[in-house]
């Protein structure tokens, strides 16, 4: 067992501005089921009026729907500019890619609910793999096209986009949650990474990568319902980087990781964080800003890279044994990490 004492605490003068920046998975909830000690950490908080938020690598809602389910599990009030998901922070990549086809992947009901996101952000030519399934079925020998509404509900069901993928050449394909149909989805990305200017069905006669990559979520594990740690998006993504490798040893894949422990990622979240701590409070001192995670590889190296205060709790990835990321503090759950939090200023 590690004790607190060991690692680096944080010193300041009193009473400083305080902010929070909350993991979900593994520091929240588990699975669909709340952690018990997360409703009484948020509501204390509340009370005591310090603004925070909440940086998820995890994907496939839409930021104010999140925003309600938070506020709805720990009986709080959170606004969805208090959320940042895993794709939320590939929304700027819309102003250059607006006009342009773009792949979007990940997630149930056939992709439907990510290309709605996607579209939500103002791309305006999104489709999915099965779109190209359907377009033709010999695409991928092992899916086949859904049947209409596919026992799904009505308002959640796949609605297939008819083009003529010979003539649609991508620019991008974005990985916006973790792909559901791992076959599927690998072909048509290794087919777009080896197209002739994202044309499927062609190949790059120079080595050029027919389209750009962009995956939102690097994690090789995280906490689910089940007792040990489930692989997510990041087994999609090192899979793809091997079969490139494999099949084109000489050219590199060209890809851009969002997510944490990404900068990217905590850029975007720490300019929310100021503006909902300039609406809280009118200090014009810099708040201390802690970041509560369960996962040293993502929270933890992500904030201490950022310049941000790191609690590791025990109820997710981590369990015990020194972190190869080291966090300001290791407590048992997220009551204990705003606790110590409090204590610092
Ligand atoms: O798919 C979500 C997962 O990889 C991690 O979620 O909330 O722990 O960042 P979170
Ligand atoms: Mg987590």
């Amino acid at each position: 067992k590690v004790s607190a004492a060991k690692f680096r605490l944080y010193s300041t003068t009193s009473n400083r501005p305080l902010a929070f920046a909350f993991d979900i998975d593994g520091v929240l909830k588990h699975g669909r089921f709340i952690i018990p000690e997360a409703k009484k950490a948020l509501q204390k908080l509340d009370a005591l009026n310090v603004p925070y938020i909440f940086i998820t690598n995890g994907g496939g809602t839409m930021e104010n729907e999140r925003a309600k389910a938070i506020s709805k599990d720990f009986q709080i009030n959170v606004d969805e500019s208090q959320m940042v998901l895993s794709h939320t922070v590939m929304k700027p990549l819309a102003q250059r890619l607006r006009d342009k086809n773009v792949l979007v992947v990940g997630g149930d009901e056939h992709g439907q609910k990510c290309r709605e996101i996607a579209e939500s952000y103002g791309f305006k030519n999104v489709y999915v793999p099965t779109d190209i399934l359907c377009w033709n079925k010999f695409i991928y020998p092992f899916a086949s096209p859904p049947a209409p509404h596919d026992g799904l509900p009505q308002s959640h069901t796949y609605r297939q986009k008819h083009v003529d993928f010979a003539n649609v050449p991508f620019s991008a394909v974005m990985l916006f949650k973790d792909s559901a149909n791992h076959g599927l989805d690998m072909q048509i990305i290794c087919d777009l990474i080896r197209s002739k200017d994202g044309l499927i069905g062609t190949e790059s006669d120079n080595g050029k990568q027919g389209v750009e990559l962009h995956f939102s979520n690097p994690d090789l594990i995280w906490t689910t319902e089940y007792p040990q740690p489930r692989h997510g998006q990041g087994m999609f993504i090192e899979a793809i980087k091997m079969v490139h490798n494999i099949r084109s040893p000489d050219i590199d894949l060209q890809y851009k990781q969002y997510g944490k422990p990404y900068a990217v990622t905590y850029e975007y979240a720490d300019n929310l964080l100021q503006q909902l701590i300039k609406k809280k409070s009118n200090s014009t001192e810099n708040p201390m800003v802690v970041m509560v995670g369960d996962n040293p590889d993502s929270d933890i190296q992500g904030a201490n890279n950022f310049g941000w205060q790191s609690a590791l709790v025990r109820t997710g990835v981590y369990k015990h044994g020194i972190p190869k990321h080291e966090p300001s503090v290791i407590v048992d759950n997220v009551l204990k990490a705003v606790e110590w939090a409090i204590e610092q200023r």
